[in-house]
């Protein structure tokens, strides 16, 4: 098994998930993916987590992107759990986990950090793009759980920079001013960004938003 890095190919699976069989490529269709794992089933901090993924579910639909998480334990042991997080979170799991008993999935995705826990996932995210290729990567350990927030801003980016000759800047957030494409010389972007261009080096020029 083989770091994945950005720019690579997402790996394709089938898995027994907690929705039933499912093919990863199929499940994304044309969509953006998130496939994200978590230590194990009736754990605090994952029980907080996949409650918050539920209840970012319309935020990631509206990005066009699907979930899907895992863990190395059963689909009978996801059933029972996702009663608990239903319970006590306040909100109905939406979307599917893998249950990764053989760790197929684990090991494809390298989310076994035998140096952390030689048996059980770390908190892997991976952010898809609509052509399977990478492109993101995190890696939490278990015992700090992810900000759903910075998962959806990173999107934002992601998604804003796929079409635009932009970056975006530390702490950015959707709507704020991006940066322009250090490869743009200024006096082209003043052409391509209408809404102005603000040169403050010749290295670093912002400019609005050009979709807000
Ligand atoms: C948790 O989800 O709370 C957790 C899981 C594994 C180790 C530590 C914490």
């Amino acid at each position: 098994m083989a770091t994945l890095r950005l720019g690579d190919t997402a790996p394709d699976f089938t898995a027994v998930t907690s929705e039933g069989t499912l093919n990863f490529y199929e499940y994304l269709g044309d969509s953006w993916g998130i496939l994200f794992s978590h230590p194990a089933d009736f754990t605090p901090v994952c029980t907080t987590e996949l409650g918050t993924a539920a209840k970012f579910k319309d935020e990631f639909e509206k990005r066009n992107v699907k979930m899907m998480a895992l863990s190395v334990d059963g689909a009978a042991s996801h059933a029972e759990w996702i009663k608990d997080i239903n319970e006590t979170q306040n909100t109905e799991v939406n979307f599917p986990i893998v249950a990764d008993v053989e760790r197929k999935v684990s090991d494809l995705y390298d989310m076994i950090h035998p140096n952390a826990d030689s048996t059980l996932t770390v908190r892997s995210v991976f952010i898809i793009d609509p052509d399977k290729k990478i492109k993101l990567t995190l890696t939490y350990p278990a015992s700090t759980g992810r900000n759903f927030y910075e998962l959806l801003r990173v999107i934002d980016s992601l998604q804003l920079t796929a079409n635009h000759k932009v970056a975006t800047p530390a702490n950015w957030k959707n709507g704020e001013k991006v940066v322009v494409s250090p490869a743009i010389p200024t006096e082209e972007a003043k052409g391509i960004f209408t809404k102005g261009v603000e040169e403050i080096k010749p290295y670093l020029r912002l400019t609005p938003d050009p979709t807000a």
